[in-house]
């Protein structure tokens, strides 16, 4: 019998792996029963040493002591967007973004940066000539969202992204949605920074992200967050050499070794079968979906997208529908903008917002037979 179903996976994995939720326990109380708790810097100390190497090698960086540890993804993109970006200076974007992309940006454009987001199709496809149209002299950063957090639509990075290089703009890659779902290889995407976030399909726990950062960029960008590092405290100035450059403050130490843990994890089972499981689950999904009176956004087909699937029904709110299949069947899905404003202008979707349902690695398709039957009750 079906409890209740979590189809939010997109806003956060609340379910996590036994092994992270036994390591993070085992830190804690063997902190507490530290009989020498001198010893106590060392650990913290190679714990976040282990976790540079396992997170750099998980995304093929090129280094691990240019893996940063931050609080999430959205404290990484502030960092580099207000660390890269001066006044007089022009950033491209897509129209598919999330908030913890546009507003920095709108921020530094206040400030005299210049603003340029090239248009997605409809389902959130983005056409890697309309980005290289707007490359400029001054154009220094070009960011993108691996995948839309609405549409799930994947971006053409790779083919974006080089010709960027070619001209010199940096290159910044927003991974939350693809973390943990898509190999990702940032030497082969050409992304000189990758920001991620630990709590959504790489099943970290909250509070734990980060950015990688390839050596151009990391010369050409400024401290932002600034404070102690261990290190050259007599200083002024914050240290030259990474990560301390760009890291400071007590690092979240329960955070990094939950995501070192949740990456091995996610090793062992191998991305491959992740991948497959969850595009099956989508591809039987989205055949029920077509079936109901609602609109599917997206591009429907799981080749070029995450597994997310977002509604709009034709006779009823998207909110009350998620009222109701939340209050009549305990199923967890996430209404509204998501905050993505113009990923649903986009879609045509700003003035009802949309039902979104994210699947993850736990969910099973009895779970998904189930939900599709509460739609096919409240839809009629
Ligand atoms: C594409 C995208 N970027 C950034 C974020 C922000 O993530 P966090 O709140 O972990 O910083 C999200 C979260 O929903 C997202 O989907």
């Amino acid at each position: 019998m079906i409890q209740n179903v979590y189809l939010n996976y997109a806003a956060t994995s609340i379910q996590k792996p036994q092994p992270v939720i036994d390591e993070v326990c085992r830190y804690l109380q063997s902190n507490n029963q530290l009989n020498d708790k001198r010893s106590y810097w060392n650990q913290d100390g190679e714990l976040a040493f282990n976790g540079r190497e396992v997170v750099n090698d998980f995304f093929h960086g090129e280094d691990s002591a240019r893996v940063i540890f931050t609080s999430n993804v959205t404290l990484s993109l502030n960092m580099v967007l207000n660390g890269l970006l001066q006044p007089g200076d022009h950033v491209i974007t897509s129209t598919v973004e999330h908030n913890a992309v546009l507003r920095p940006l709108y921020l530094l454009e206040k400030k005299g940066v210049s603003l340029q987001q090239v248009f997605c199709s409809p389902d959130g496809k983005l056409c890697p000539a309309d980005v290289e149209k707007v490359f400029q002299p001054n154009t220094k950063v070009l960011v993108l969202t691996h995948a839309s957090n609405v549409l799930g639509t994947i971006l053409p990075i790779k083919e974006c992204f080089a010709k960027a290089q070619v001209q010199g703009i940096i290159t910044v890659l927003d991974i939350a949605q693809t973390a943990g779902f898509l190999p990702i290889d940032m030497q082969e995407l050409h992304a000189d920074v990758l920001a991620f976030t630990g709590h959504k399909s790489l099943y970290a726990l909250s509070g734990i992200g980060g950015f990688l950062i390839s050596e151009r960029a990391a010369k050409k960008m400024q401290p932002w967050l600034t404070g102690g590092t261990g290190s050259l405290s007599q200083s002024k100035e914050q240290p030259n050499f990474l990560p301390d450059r760009f890291e400071s403050g007590t690092l979240n130490s329960v955070g990094i070794l939950s995501l070192t843990k949740s990456i091995e994890w996610l090793q062992g089972i191998g991305l491959e079968t992740i991948q497959k499981k969850e595009q099956a689950l989508y591809d039987y999904f989205l055949a029920g979906l077509q079936q109901l009176p609602l609109r599917i956004l997206g591009t429907q087909t799981i080749v070029t997208s995450v597994p997310i699937l977002s509604v709009v029904p034709e006779k009823m709110a998207p909110n009350e529908l998620g009222d109701r299949l939340f209050q009549e069947y305990q199923i967890v899905t996430r209404c509204g903008l998501h905050c993505a404003p113009d990923a649903h202008q986009t879609a045509g979707t700003f003035e009802t917002g949309a039902l979104r349902f994210s699947l993850g690695y736990e969910n099973t398709e009895a779970e998904i037979a189930y939900t599709l039957r509460a739609l096919q009750e409240v839809l009629g």
